[in-house]
């Protein structure tokens, strides 16, 4: 624990959202492993940039090669991953970025904090829920994890060893197994638009 620190505090985020004429949030996606989220979050994040909107992807496997090089896959570590990165997503935001996260986050109360905490600070948190039933996630399969899960040579995975809470009221609900990669990011540039965030 860190004592005898002090905010230090410059601009407000109204002030630089108005300097730099953009706006700043959190696109938070939660789902299982192989429900889509990254596929999803490249193509929204491509299509962002090329609208001229700054946009920045954070993402489960990229950002435990680094950040959480340190972290594994108990409940403990889960919840630590999700705590840093709702941590990070809130700078990105701050900072007047779309930020897009890609984690499987599959704990409600992980979830529930990361909204407090862009709750509190005003910035926008929209939880997009990248839905696939169990037996698709298992039969995409494609980094043969699911496979592993099931002959016990991976502990503790989604969905098969460990739990994943879906959420209950996202603000955006997509079902992978019925949508195109296309048609999700038409969902949520339609949702955003609507909502005047771009
Ligand atoms: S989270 O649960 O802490 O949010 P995160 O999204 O960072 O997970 O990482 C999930 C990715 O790690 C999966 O897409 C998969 O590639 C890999 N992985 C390795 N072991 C596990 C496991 N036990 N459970 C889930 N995913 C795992």
């Amino acid at each position: 624990m860190a004592t005898n620190i002090t905010w230090h505090g410059n601009i407000t985020h109204e002030e630089r959202a108005t300097l730099i004429k953009k706006n700043g949030i959190t696109l938070w996606l939660t789902g299982l492993s192989a429900s889509g989220k990254s596929t999803i979050a490249c193509a929204l994040e491509t299509y962002l940039l090329q609208q001229g909107v700054q946009a920045y992807r954070l993402d489960g496997d990229n950002i435990r090669f680094g950040l959480n090089k340190d972290l594994g896959f108990s409940e403990k570590d889960r919840n630590e991953n999700i705590r840093r990165i709702s941590e990070v997503a809130k700078l990105f935001a701050d900072s007047c970025t779309v930020a897009l996260t890609s984690f499987i986050s599959p704990y409600r109360k992980d979830r529930d904090a990361a909204r407090k905490l862009h709750d509190d600070a005003k910035l926008p948190f929209i939880e997009v829920f990248v839905d696939a039933p169990l037996e698709v996630v298992e039969k995409r399969d494609p980094k043969g994890l699911y496979k592993k899960a099931r002959e016990g040579i991976i502990k503790n995975f989604t969905g098969i060893s460990d739990p994943y809470e879906a959420p209950l009221k996202p603000e955006i609900h997509l079902h992978t197994d019925k949508q195109t990669v296309e048609e999700c990011v038409q969902v949520i540039v339609k949702y955003l638009q609507e909502k005047k965030f771009i």
